[in-house]
């Protein structure tokens, strides 16, 4: 009932629609309709209404509401379906109850805000409310589970054109930072579950700091995270518009799976290959240091060691002053 009042309003664009036609439409009351109406400006529609001609639409609040998302959404797979919730403990963690219980390849579950948010090697996330974009993708691609980190490049590389679309460059860090000023603004976790040879889902987590301001981050994060705002000369961007956007890009990668393609989008962003790095394998636990040269075909880091080369799977890269 909502979609269709929001279709009818938004169709009309600067003219009203008059009560009897959603009634008529909807085949309720125009009581009922008032209510309805009632019910979106709750939501933070503005509706202007006149007695005489009807309602009209005359604003959208920057929520990430399934029907404020999909509506003008040019995709394929990812977002076909969108999950929405004011507040969740992980959109991880959702995403995952939702996968094992059969949600479709490329289902989208989003949150205003996260209060349990996780990110990599258990760390939290900071996710507040109305302020960024935090939410998970659901996907069910034929391959091996050795190929599923490559899903956190296509999601790094997906946001970079995002940015790129909003006049943002991006500057991806092995593998899923992406950095602005040395801080981040987009972090990435990818979960799997796979059998064997065998994937049966895999989950992608991507938190965007988007309209938050310097100060709303707590104090320990204030000098190692940033905002597309702050990028944007601490102009607010639409959060709806860009979650779009990321979607989009997203899908036209995701559909061809053409990761030759991901991969070469990925090193025009990366800012490590070349540089002097200290890396903390995560398989291992051991820290060294070396020259990034180049990411294998498996999306795994190459670092050349004063011991040889090195592949690095999973970890923490630090990028050093100067080579
Ligand atoms: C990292 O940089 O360590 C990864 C951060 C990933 C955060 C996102 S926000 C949406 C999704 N839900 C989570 O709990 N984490 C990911």
């Amino acid at each position: 009932m909502k979609k269709t009042i929001l279709d009818m309003l938004r169709s009309a664009g600067e003219s009203f629609v008059s009560g009897e036609n959603i009634a008529d439409r909807l085949k309720v009351s125009r009581t009922a309709v008032w209510k309805h109406i009632r019910g979106l400006r709750k939501s933070g529609y503005d509706i202007q209404s006149s007695e005489r001609l009807g309602y009209k639409l005359t604003g959208t609040p920057d929520l990430l509401l399934p029907e404020i998302i999909q509506n003008g959404l040019n995709s394929k797979i990812i977002g076909a379906e969108i999950i929405h919730r004011d507040s969740v403990d992980s959109t991880n963690r959702l995403a995952k109850n939702l996968a094992h219980n059969g949600a479709a390849d490329g289902t989208v579950v989003v949150a205003e805000e996260q209060t349990g948010g996780r990110g990599r090697l258990d760390r939290n996330f900071f996710s507040p409310k109305d302020k960024g974009i935090w939410f998970s993708i659901i996907l069910r691609p034929k391959c091996l589970p050795k190929d599923a980190p490559k899903f956190t490049l296509m999601a790094a590389v997906a946001v970079a054109k995002a940015m790129e679309r909003h006049n943002l460059r991006a500057q991806i860090k092995w593998p899923n930072d992406i950095l602005f000023d040395g801080r981040k603004i987009v972090g990435i976790l990818t979960e799997l579950s796979a059998e064997v040879s065998r994937v049966n889902y895999v989950v992608v987590g991507i938190g965007i700091n988007v309209n938050v301001a310097r100060a709303d981050f707590p104090e320990a994060l204030r000098d190692i995270a940033a905002s597309l705002s702050e990028m944007n000369g601490n102009k607010n961007l639409s959060r709806a518009d860009f979650f779009r956007a990321v979607l989009e890009e997203f899908d036209a990668l995701y559909v061809t799976k053409d990761f030759g393609e991901v991969f070469k989008i990925w090193r025009e962003f990366n800012i490590t290959l070349g540089r002097r790095v200290k890396v903390i394998s995560a398989e291992s636990g051991e820290t060294f240091e070396g020259t990034a040269v180049d990411v294998d075909a498996d999306g795994a880091l190459i670092v050349d060691t004063a011991s040889g080369r090195r592949t690095v799977y999973a970890g923490d890269v630090s990028i050093r002053a100067t080579k």
